[in-house]
């Protein structure tokens, strides 16, 4: 069962630009894109360097700032490669957005 846990608040975040965080070890994007937050691992997986926060968004579509690689935020499926992304579910309660982090033994990617 996944434990959500407080990254930001909502007002911290700004539609269509994404934010980096360092939660419980792990390197996070946020992005609010038409008043949803996704939550991303912030390592591209093409060559695992935590960028895709800096990346430039249109859309649902993120592109990484190093060498193109594109991603769907909504789905996690890469849009010109053969990788995706490690999503993380999203709850909003009030002001403060929470992310299911992952038990140690569990996957982080659905
Ligand atoms: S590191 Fe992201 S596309 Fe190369």
């Amino acid at each position: 069962m996944a434990n959500f846990v407080k990254v930001t608040e909502r007002t911290v975040l700004r539609e269509g630009k994404g934010h980096a965080f360092t939660v419980e070890g792990r390197e996070l994007a946020l992005f609010l894109i038409s008043g949803t937050v996704h939550a991303i691992e912030n390592i591209c997986p093409h060559q695992h360097i935590p960028v895709l926060a800096e990346g430039e968004l249109e859309g649902t579509i993120i592109t990484c700032p190093m060498h193109g690689w594109q991603f769907d935020l909504a789905t996690g499926k890469s849009v010109n490669a053969s990788s995706r992304l490690t999503q993380y579910e999203v709850r909003c309660e009030g002001e403060n957005v929470m992310v299911a982090m992952p038990e140690d033994n569990e996957a982080s990617w659905w």
